[in-house]
């Protein structure tokens, strides 16, 4: 079946949006996606009608368990998780991550290694220095190889050893739009008796996630991504998650997956999640058929979510291709990633660039006024703009296109920096 845009489109009210008659283009996603309406009618639903706390004997505080419970089966099939149980909702990762850090740090000595990237959204950098800083464990840093914006695989076995206890990376980079091959790494980390933690932030609004299929010990990503509401996502091993100490107070559930959850949850934002993952859904069954074959492993609903997350791809592969393949065309641009025509499977479309003259919050700047929304600087991804010598001079412009967005619009965004530029 054809990739069905305008159907698409119109579950997103906020695409229809003008400012003074202009359309808006949004190329801002990895930053945050639009929502359809879908997940603000389920949040509106659940703050009116099943407003309650959680564990009454009483109707309302029934319905409120029930969202919280549809949200936790909802992304336990996104992710292909074991179980629901196994999911810890939060407020956003970087919260998240901070938060569970402390946890996993009690299983570490002194004079222990962690591994982080130089690739990776400092979310998944700076909780673990800080951890590291805390405890007296050892850094060990995994560089990717500047001119191919990959990680070379001989660099992972050498930042591994037998004092490594943890080994953080992304799925993709929310800069160079790289896809890391987290199977591979979590096997090596794995085989030198490492834990695993993955920031899935940027890889899971693109490619199909299982966490199985990874082999990883913690999986983090955020719905306000992948067209939901703002909140953040952990999948946590069962096995690991049980042995860790969980930060909380005295009268919190102590079993995962609550005990890891601090406070009042936003029960709205579970509901908004879980509407996220039917919309996914809504893509598998009315667009996705022709991918279901590679998931025949799966059942239900986690398959049909994993045939929709490669049909999407598919898409913005072409929409990758034809940025990558107009920014290149431009005097003075140079693409901060992966450009090959045939390796765009190895990227999302995420696409970041730098011009020789003109500073890339100019850039961004000169595309707002003409409604095409774009972001600049670093992105949070301070070690990877320092790794490619950008952090000095003001980083990149980044182009985060996502399944929404059409190739007209592309060209638009062409047009408007060939002027400019
Ligand atoms: C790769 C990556 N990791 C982590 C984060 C942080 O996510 P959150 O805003 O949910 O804390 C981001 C946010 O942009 C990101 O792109």
């Amino acid at each position: 079946m054809q990739f069905d845009l305008e159907s698409v489109r119109s579950r997103f009210p906020g695409l229809a949006i003008t400012d003074g008659g202009v359309r808006r283009i949004y190329l801002d996603n990895p930053a945050g996606t639009q929502v359809p309406a879908s997940v603000a009618d389920a949040m509106s639903d659940c703050l009116l009608y099943k407003s309650a706390n959680l564990g009454g004997g009483f109707a309302s505080s029934e319905a409120a368990g029930q969202v919280v419970d549809s949200a936790r089966v909802a992304m336990a099939d996104f992710l292909n998780a074991p179980s629901p149980e196994e999911i810890v909702f939060s407020q956003n990762m970087t919260t998240i991550t901070l938060h569970i850090s402390r946890s996993i740090g009690r299983l570490f000595e002194p004079g222990d290694e962690i591994v982080l990237s130089r690739m990776d959204h400092d979310a998944n950098v700076w909780p673990w220095v800080l951890l590291a800083r805390d405890l007296g464990l050892e850094v060990r840093w995994l560089p990717f190889n500047t001119e191919t914006f990959e990680f070379d695989l001989e660099d992972v076995d050498a930042v591994l050893s037998d004092k490594t206890r943890l080994l953080c990376v992304g799925g993709a980079s929310n800069l160079t739009g790289t896809i890391n091959d987290v199977a591979t790494i979590c096997e090596k980390a794995r085989d030198a008796g490492a834990i695993t933690y993955i920031d899935a932030v940027q890889s899971a609004p693109h490619l199909a996630t299982d966490v199985q299929q990874i082999g990883c010990d913690f999986l983090v990503c955020s719905a306000y991504k992948f067209f939901g509401p703002h909140q953040g996502i952990l999948w946590g091993r069962r096995e690991i998650m049980e042995q860790l100490e969980p930060y909380k107070v005295r009268p919190a559930p102590s079993e995962i997956p609550g005990s890891f959850e601090t406070g009042t949850q936003s029960h709205e934002d579970f509901a908004g999640v879980a509407a996220a993952i039917d919309y996914f859904a809504w893509i598998g069954e009315t667009m996705a058929d022709g991918h279901l074959d590679s998931w025949s492993h799966l059942d239900g609903r986690r398959r049909t979510l994993h045939a929709a997350m490669d049909f999407l791809f598919e898409y913005e592969k072409s929409v990758a291709e034809h940025l990558i393949g107009g920014l290149m065309q431009l005097d003075g641009v140079t693409v901060q990633g992966i450009t090959a025509t045939d390796a765009m499977h190895r990227r999302v479309p995420t696409v970041s660039f730098t011009h020789a003259r003109v500073a890339p919050a100019s850039i961004a700047q000169a595309l707002a006024q003409q409604n095409i929304f774009v972001w600049n600087g670093h992105n949070y991804a301070v070690e990877v703009v320092k790794s490619l010598g950008l952090y000095e001079t003001g980083g990149a412009v980044r182009v985060g296109p996502v399944h929404y967005n059409s190739i007209a619009e592309i060209d638009e965004l062409l047009r408007a920096l060939a002027e400019m530029l």
